[in-house]
């Protein structure tokens, strides 16, 4: 359906530099085919997916379209935007029209079709993505999560034959994640053929056919979503697949900003998806540093969340010490009930450092 050729994208800086956003990306998609596109920030994800529906044309290479050359002179550009939707993180739906209106806007301005008809089309689209009920109401009433299928169904009025999605989960509420996945994942069984950017590991795995691995402008690794994340065939895409999250914190005085601390892990929870880790994250560290709040020797404490295999440990290092802290005499009995109840499993350790022990969550 889609075959990329050579395609490079050329970016002049500000100090007059070239720079290569893509670089050389060949590849192609089939019909009904679901990309999970995934890579650090900067990778060229973005670009590939403007480059793809020519809103930033490559600077060299060849996009064809069902074997037509989308930058011939005499191609249809109009056509390709209507066969290729775009769904970004954020929804920008027009804040002065009703949902419906919305998702009419487009079949009635750009295919000039009747209000009544384009009407009747947007309600069958919002009902496939189950907002038929919030059809009069207006953009700002509704959670993020309805806004973003508002946008997925204002895309698929315009009866795309692909959908191109930027970071569609990036800026959701947490607990909308899910809906938003299932809206997707939906359009997948039915066969849309889909480029999917995202961070979510899970999502990328979970819903692709095939997931692309960007590096540097450079596609490192096309493969299966099981190869990609589980036995890549290049060294790169293993250390982005695997990586460790971290967040770690130094306390090593009594002026330390514990709710700076607080708000972190719930930043860090919300960033990669672990929204129902969270508060047994956070009690564990309250009450830990609760347990050692008499004790003068540092402690240090990382949260460590592997997105490949989604396993989240939190990791206590109390410094010079030689009990640890949950079996110190006179600790108190229920903070340990407590603590103990919010994890799977604790690991206790005896380094040179100090106690350390290691919390899954
Ligand atoms: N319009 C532009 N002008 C100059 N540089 C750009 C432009 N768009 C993107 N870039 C640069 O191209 C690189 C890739 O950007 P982008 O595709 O947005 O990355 P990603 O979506 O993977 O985070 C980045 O270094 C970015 O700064
Ligand atoms: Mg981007």
């Amino acid at each position: 359906m889609i075959t990329a050729s050579h395609l490079t994208k050329i970016y002049t800086q500000p100090d007059g530099k070239q720079f290569a956003a893509l670089n050389d990306v060949s590849f192609h998609i089939g019909r009904s085919e679901v990309v999970s596109i995934i890579g650090p920030s900067g990778a060229g994800k973005s670009t590939l997916l403007r480059t793809l529906n020519l809103l930033d044309p490559p600077t060299s290479g060849q996009i064809l379209v069902d074997g037509q050359d989308t930058q011939a002179p005499d191609y249809p550009l109009h056509l390709l935007r209507k066969r290729m939707g775009m769904v970004f993180s954020q929804f920008n739906l027009f804040p002065r029209l009703s949902v419906l209106e919305n998702v009419a806007l487009a079949p009635c301005k750009v295919l000039g079709m009747p209000k009544q008809q384009a009407e009747e089309l947007a309600m069958e689209m919002l009902d496939k993505v189950s907002l038929g009920e919030k059809a009069q109401a207006m953009p700002s009433t509704l959670s993020s999560g309805q806004q973003q299928r508002t946008a997925i169904a204002r895309c698929l009025a315009m009866r795309p034959e692909i959908i191109l999605f930027d970071e569609p989960l990036s800026a959701l509420d947490p607990t909308m994640v899910g809906e938003v996945q299932s809206v997707i994942r939906n359009l997948a069984r039915e066969g849309m053929t889909m480029l999917i950017v995202t961070h979510n590991m899970k999502f990328a795995h979970d819903i692709a056919t095939r997931t692309f691995f960007l590096r540097g402008g450079e596609l490192v690794e096309d493969n299966t979503p099981v190869i990609l994340f589980n036995t890549p065939q290049h060294p790169e895409t293993l250390a982005f697949v695997q990586q460790i999250r971290q967040l770690a914190f130094d306390i090593e005085s009594r002026h330390f900003d514990f709710y700076d601390m607080m708000s972190q892990i719930r930043k860090f929870c919300i960033r990669y998806d672990i929204t129902e880790k969270m508060n047994n994250i956070l009690h564990i560290a309250e009450e830990m540093l609760l347990l050692m709040s008499d004790s003068r020797t540092p402690i240090h404490i990382a949260i460590n969340h592997s997105e490949l295999s989604t396993d989240t440990t939190v990791d206590i290092l109390h410094k010079g010490v030689t009990v640890s802290p949950l079996e110190r005499p006179g600790v108190d009995e229920l903070a340990v009930m407590i603590i103990r109840g919010m994890s799977h499993g604790i690991q206790t350790e005896t380094t040179d450092e100090g106690i350390r022990l290691t919390f899954a969550i």
